[in-house]
């Protein structure tokens, strides 16, 4: 009968793409919508502790409709924090407070997540607000570690080679980290692998200049986030996604390149990681950066297309149109926000409102006379 109806679209001419409030379904894990929270520091722990503060800026992201919210780069051992007041989860006692932060996340609709970190040669900073300087033992600053005893810039503190048996200690400190996030309610773990923290530092040809098996050759370069991801797929479990977040680009000639993402993400894939979280830069001080609305984005839809793995798109994504056209046109899976979610912790609601959602909003029911 549809031949009757000239204005019919023969029904194989349809093709249903997914869209911004569409779910993700990743293992057994579904997002309500396609709107993440970007793991955000916050630098207001003591000793690694999550507080009230982090249960009220995360908590309102979950209330705000996100389908996913992260928690900031959480340390795997002290030294590995960027500045003392880091997020922390190296020792047992740090789990009841994220567990905290996880349950209100969950109650609120949100998939609660958390991202594992070590900062390398860019730890012991004193926080952004105080400078953002290398820290001196006399300040609270602490001895740094690194692939090579290359300091990220002129006056930061100079990192000590790790030994190989140093390394294996720092892969097994990410495993522990993830057992405790699992024990704390986090179903999504990502592995910060960019922005010139300790792994991003290993992959770059720039900051490593080891002559073992963990320097040299892109095999070698790799060799440290592969074991760690196959540590953390041994205890994290088959039902739950991993992440990692590299940075696509150093931006610098002779630096690590999107293909070495790509390259890199086909490995990752077989070994259990899930989604690739494709952010940019961060590894050297001086990187010219065309930084402008989505401009990530290209990344986020090469490791997709070329290494057939989930990925997420992040940076200067702002508008709700932007965000429902990068997945409808299949440029990414997901959408993490950071300053546009800080500036409007509401942002998913908003956005259910400017694309005309049809579903249920994700609207806390003591907030619905807001519609
Ligand atoms: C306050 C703040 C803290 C951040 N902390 C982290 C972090 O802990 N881990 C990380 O991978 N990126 C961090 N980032 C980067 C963001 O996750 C995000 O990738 C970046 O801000 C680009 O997204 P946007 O344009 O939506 O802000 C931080 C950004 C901001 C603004």
């Amino acid at each position: 009968m549809e031949s009757e109806n000239r204005n019919a679209w023969p029904r194989h001419h349809i093709r249903i793409v997914p869209n911004l409030f569409d779910p993700l379904k990743l293992r057994s894990v579904e997002l309500r919508n396609r709107i993440g929270i970007s793991p955000m520091c916050m630098y207001s722990s003591e000793d690694g502790f999550a507080n009230d503060w982090h249960l009220m800026h995360l908590g309102a992201r979950a209330a705000g409709g996100a389908g996913l919210v992260m928690v900031e780069a959480t340390a795997v051992e002290a030294r590995g924090r960027i500045t003392p007041a880091d997020m922390g989860i190296w020792k047992d006692e740090h789990i009841p407070p994220l567990a905290r932060v996880a349950r209100f996340v969950a109650s609120q609709g949100a998939v609660p997540g958390i991202q594992i970190a070590h900062a390398g040669r860019k730890a012991s900073n004193s926080r952004p607000w105080e400078g953002g300087h290398a820290l001196s033992p006399a300040e609270g600053g602490w001895p740094i570690v690194g692939p090579s005893p290359i300091p990220f810039d002129s006056g930061w503190l100079v990192p000590k080679e790790l030994t190989v048996d140093e390394i294996r200690d720092i892969e097994r400190a990410f495993q522990s980290a993830a057992v405790r996030a699992l024990e704390a309610g986090f179903h999504v773990v990502e592995l910060h692998g960019a922005h010139g923290y300790l792994i991003h530092s290993f992959l770059s040809p720039l900051s490593n200049h080891r002559t073992d098996r963990y320097g040299g050759s892109f095999e070698n370069r790799t060799r440290f986030p592969l074991e760690t991801v196959r540590l953390i797929r041994e205890v994290w479990p088959d039902s739950n996604p991993l992440f990692v977040r590299l940075s696509c680009s150093d931006w610098v000639e002779g630096g690590w390149t999107i293909d070495d993402s790509v390259s890199l993400a086909k490995l990752l894939k077989p070994e259990g990681v899930d989604l690739i979280d494709c952010s940019s830069g961060g590894g050297v001080p001086k990187a010219t950066i065309p930084v402008g609305a989505g401009y990530q984005v290209p990344f986020a839809k090469a490791i997709r297309t070329a290494a057939g793995i989930p990925s997420a798109a992040v940076g200067l994504i702002t508008e709700p149109m932007q965000a429902d056209q990068i997945i409808r046109n299949g440029e990414a899976d997901l959408i993490l926000l950071a300053r546009a979610s800080l500036r409007n912790p509401n942002w998913p609601i908003d956005a259910a409102r400017e694309l005309h959602f049809k579903g249920t909003w994700p609207v806390p029911p003591q907030y619905l006379r807001m519609l």
